[in-house]
């Protein structure tokens, strides 16, 4: 064995010569790798002895990518392509030997390979477009010549990896291997040496992408499927151009065009944001007084109380992770209800061919349904998701200390609300937080965790592990009205609601807020959620449009009208004159002065004061980094990410411009714009959140 740099080994095994590499965490392809690559392939060919070469990785997995971290810096040769060059024209066989993940740069590594073999488990893909980048290395000119164009549009386009048997089923691997991959490789290799196969040069399999030259509705029809989804977004179209490129290009050439597109997409502003947030995604779970080795409990056995919309979804959570949940309710008939719910949402999910009508019934049968708040008594963790309301809660959290068993968690999902004060009900502080799921919970990633004066470490601890094992991003943040989504999250809803009094109507503003990104402007949303959320008939009195809405029965998309009327089994809003009327005569009831309102005027009144209600947050500690703050509105609220965030977008704009409209806005209408300190400090020191 002798090593080549200090990631890459060479070790000859009779007339095989193996390239192992090893460089933690995912082999990622920094520089010394690169470098061990391309000396090892040339060290191998100079080897009279050596018949063929292997390339296969230690640790968890074979190549994850380019090394992210060198992005944005100059790149030091050789660079990839010019690795996965000497390995293509490499003279003797070169087998990739993939395990764990074969994602960006490491699949066109494998793809520049001769032969490709993959343990069952692996996973291989081209993510490059989650970064807002294309594959850079040749990807998108070799996977199409070997799966064929239309399904590399997906894998590149996309970016969701597929799986060793479907990678099987696509040539785009040529063996499963059972058992240990460096025997598997090493045998292959020899069958491949004794029968002396020739080698399989993907960069010249024509075949595939001549038979879809001259086909342009495989583009056209592709970009129609993903239109929806791809809103706003640069590299999926620029993926679909360099795929264009492999059936319409000779190879070389291919190259050029995916190499200046990839240039371009690297130098854009959504690159650099969906990089950020990459890591801000990978960071957010890390607390500085939690370290990684903190203790943490077994959570075996969960139960929910209340079965309604989120305590369903909660349930549904535990139960996709194998976890037992007992579900909590005061009424047979409410119980009924929302396992029938459950029921219905995974057979939805059945009949689309993503699970069993066995895996139905295995989830089904991990949900114990009981009208008995004692029989939670031996749940590891308890999670409250009853009705918004303190005196309920508090009764509930005063019971459940009586009745669960002394190391239990006790977690409110509540969105608002005072954990402190919850907490305080009970003799076990320390084991008392917040989890406030976001509707639908099944649904969205986002979980806050709400970290409680007394909480010990252990039980934060193990609800972060929780959050991992339910497939949540959990961010923690500290106790206050509305935590940091809802806090940030009402002051876009009190300016949408100013804006439209004062001139503008719900449809200019949503169209300005969707324009921007978002799935959806604040009033769609409204209708969506539903207008009577926190409305009573008992103490309305028609003295705000929300009230005048439920008043006449337009509760949103469910009752068929809000602030918008929608067709019988459509979402789509429709423009509802009536109702653009009833606020401009509301208006002028309020004496306010209605006039034109600028889109520009909308957007900043809408997104500055998320971004200063985020700074005051941070000041406050509630949130730990500005970049908790990001994940949070991109998980759970819709922002786009390749605008990377609020905080982020701050910094893009320029905090000094964000001061000088808060103080703008400040001088119009009081002291609710006033700006955060922590902004007018950072813009005083030339920094931005980024320095924070
Ligand atoms: N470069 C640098 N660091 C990387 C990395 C990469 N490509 N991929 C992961 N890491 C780091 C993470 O930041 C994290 O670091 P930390 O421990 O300091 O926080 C560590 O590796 C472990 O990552 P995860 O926490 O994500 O571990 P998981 O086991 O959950 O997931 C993974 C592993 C599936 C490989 C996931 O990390 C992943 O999807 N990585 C990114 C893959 C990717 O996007 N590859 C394409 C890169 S761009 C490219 O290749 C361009 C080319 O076409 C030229």
């Amino acid at each position: 064995m002798a090593a080549i740099t200090e990631t890459v080994e060479l070790e000859i095994r009779k007339e095989i010569a193996l390239l192992i590499v090893d460089n933690p965490p995912v082999n990622a392809l920094g520089i010394s790798v690169r470098r061990g690559l391309a000396d090892g392939i040339q060290k191998a060919a100079d080897d009279e002895k050596v018949k063929a070469v292997i390339i296969i990785c230690k640790g968890r997995t074979f190549f994850a990518g380019a090394d992210i971290r060198e992005f944005g810096k100059p790149l030091e040769e050789p660079v990839l392509g010019q690795v996965l060059e000497i390995i293509d024209s490499c003279r003797k066989p070169v087998v990739a030997a993939i395990h764990g993940t074969a994602f960006g740069g490491g699949l066109e590594t494998a793809l520049a390979c001769h032969f490709r073999v993959a343990v069952s488990s692996a996973r291989l893909g081209l993510p490059e477009v989650k970064l807002g980048l294309l594959p850079g290395a040749g990807g998108t000119q070799r996977l199409p010549r070997l799966i064929g164009p239309e399904k590399a549009l997906k894998m590149i386009t996309l970016g969701n990896p597929v799986g060793a048997e479907e990678a099987l089923q696509n040539s785009l691997i040529d063996k499963i291997i059972e058992g240990d991959l460096t025997a598997g490789a090493v045998k292959f290799t020899e069958t491949v040496i004794a029968e002396a196969w020739p080698l399989r040069r993907v960069s010249g399999m024509n075949e595939k992408v001549e038979a879809a030259r001259g086909k342009p509705e495989i583009f056209s029809d592709f970009r129609k499927s993903i239109v929806r989804k791809t809103r706003g977004f640069e590299a999926p179209e620029a993926c679909v151009k360099a795929v264009g490129a492999s059936v319409n290009l000779p190879f070389d050439e291919g190259l050029r065009y995916e190499r200046d597109l990839f240039v371009k997409l690297m130098s854009g502003s959504q690159s650099a944001a969906q990089q950020y947030y990459f890591f801000a995604e990978r960071q957010v779970g890390k607390l500085p007084d939690i370290p990684k080795d903190t203790p943490y409990l077994d959570i075996g056995k969960a139960a929910v109380i209340g079965a309604g919309t989120m305590g369903g979804g909660i349930t549904m959570n535990f139960v996709n992770a194998g976890i037992p949940v007992t579900l909590v309710e005061t009424g047979q008939e409410f119980l009924d209800r929302g396992l029938g719910v459950i029921r219905k949402n995974y057979e939805i999910t059945a009949s689309k061919g993503k699970m069993s009508a066995e895996d139905v019934e295995k989830r089904m049968s991990l949900i114990t349904g009981t009208l008995s708040l004692e029989d939670v008594s031996d749940a590891d963790i308890v999670i409250e998701a009853v009705f918004e309301n303190m005196d309920i809660k508090k009764e509930i959290f005063s019971r459940l200390d009586s009745i669960c068993k002394k190391d239990a968690i006790l977690a409110s999902n509540t969105s608002y609300l005072d954990i402190n004060e919850i907490a305080a009900m009970t003799s076990r502080q320390e084991s008392v937080l917040g989890l406030h799921f976001f509707s639908p919970a099944n649904v969205m990633r986002l979980l806050e965790i709400v970290r409680a004066e007394k909480i010990s470490k252990t039980v934060l601890a193990t609800s972060l592990a929780l959050a991992r094992k339910i497939k949540k991003i959990a961010v923690v943040v500290g106790v206050c009205h509305g935590f940091a989504g809802n806090r940030m999250f009402s002051q876009r809803g009190r300016e949408a609601d100013n804006l439209i009094l004062e001139g503008a109507l719900p449809s200019q503003v949503d169209k300005v807020i969707f324009d921007f990104g978002f799935p959806m402007g604040p009033f769609v949303l409204k209708d969506l959620i539903g207008i009577d959320l926190g409305w009573s008939k008992e103490t309305s009195t028609g003295s705000t449009i929300k009230e005048i809405l439920c008043e006449m029965g337009r509760f949103g998309l469910k009752s068929g009208s809000g602030y918008y009327r929608y067709e019988k089994g459509s979402r789509a809003p429709i423009n509802d004159p009536e109702i653009d009327q009833l606020i401009v005569d509301f208006s002028e009831k309020k004496n306010i002065k209605r006039g034109e309102v600028s889109d520009e005027e909308i957007l900043q009144r809408c997104i500055y004061p998320i971004v200063n209600e985020g700074a005051k947050i941070l000041e406050e500690k509630i949130a730990v980094r500005p970049s908790d703050l990001d994940v949070i509105w991109v998980n759970g609220y819709g922002w786009p990410v390749y605008l990377g965030g609020p905080m982020f977008w701050a910094d893009m704009v320029g905090l000094d411009t964000i001061l000088e409209g808060l103080k703008k806005f400040q001088e119009r209408f009081g002291d609710v714009w006033k700006p955060a300190p922590l902004i007018e400090k950072l813009v005083r020191e030339g920094k931005g959140f980024k320095d924070f």
